[in-house]
């Protein structure tokens, strides 16, 4: 158990790491977030693990995160076998004080949708630099198409008068796909809140998933200088 002095000594993302890591008991099935937060959360649930002898099994939202789990010794089950999620744990871009979430900065997202959804809980590990007034204020929204839709898509979204461009590498020499093989669009909406971009892009054909996470966190770890606070769903 790890002491409010012990919490002190941790930058604010390992004091989230930690506080979700206590959460699990033997027999839980965990499914792992992507990102330099899931990352720490990975490497606290494989100590707790190691030292407490707990009997859990993981299962991964990407690649990167499934070798990460694998190599702490992690026993990792793949998606296909899931017959339920006890808790899902992953960091954010963005959140509001109403646990609207930004997600997608990686190109995991449809994977981290997927298990956020089907998990009994769903706990979000961000520091306080995560908490805008509204999603979109920092980040463009992130908006998987399916390959040959890309440009259906984007006509589609300018009429909302929403401006933005497909992802590229890092290089910038190609377009970038997301781990589902999709393409990535960046988009910023001036004239919508969270709540009606979201109703339109899951109803918007070509579009596999986006970064908008609502009503789906059940706890959201804020950590900072000053410790860790918690926003509970209602
Ligand atoms: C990846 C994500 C990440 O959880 C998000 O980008 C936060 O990353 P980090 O913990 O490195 O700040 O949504 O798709």
């Amino acid at each position: 158990m790890t002491t409010q002095q012990d919490e002190m000594t941790m930058n604010p993302k390992q004091q989230v790491a930690s506080r979700a890591a206590e959460i699990a008991t033997s027999g839980m099935i965990i499914g792992l977030g992507t990102g330099s937060t899931a990352n720490l959360f990975i490497d606290e649930l494989a100590r707790r693990q190691r030292e407490q002898q707990l009997d859990i099994q993981v299962v991964a939202s990407s690649v990167i995160s499934r070798v990460k789990a694998q190599q702490a010794g992690l026993r990792v089950i793949p998606i296909e076998q899931l017959s339920h999620l006890d808790m899902y744990v992953d960091g954010a871009d963005e959140v509001t004080t109403s646990m609207l979430l930004l997600k997608g900065r990686g190109q995991d997202l449809v994977c981290e949708k997927l298990l956020a959804s089907h998990a009994t809980a769903f706990y979000v590990l961000v520091d306080d630099s995560k908490m805008v007034e509204r999603i979109g204020e920092k980040h463009a929204i992130p908006i998987e198409v399916m390959p040959n839709a890309a440009q259906l898509v984007l006509n589609c979204l300018a009429k909302l008068r929403a401006k933005g461009s497909l992802r590229l590498n890092a290089a910038g020499d190609n377009v970038a796909y997301s781990a589902a093989g999709n393409l990535i669009l960046d988009m910023q909406f001036e004239d919508l809140d969270a709540a009606q971009i979201n109703a339109l892009l899951t109803v918007t054909p070509g579009i596999v998933e986006h970064g908008i996470f609502a009503d789906m966190a059940t706890v959201v770890f804020v950590g900072s200088a000053s410790g860790v606070k918690l926003l509970e769903a209602k």
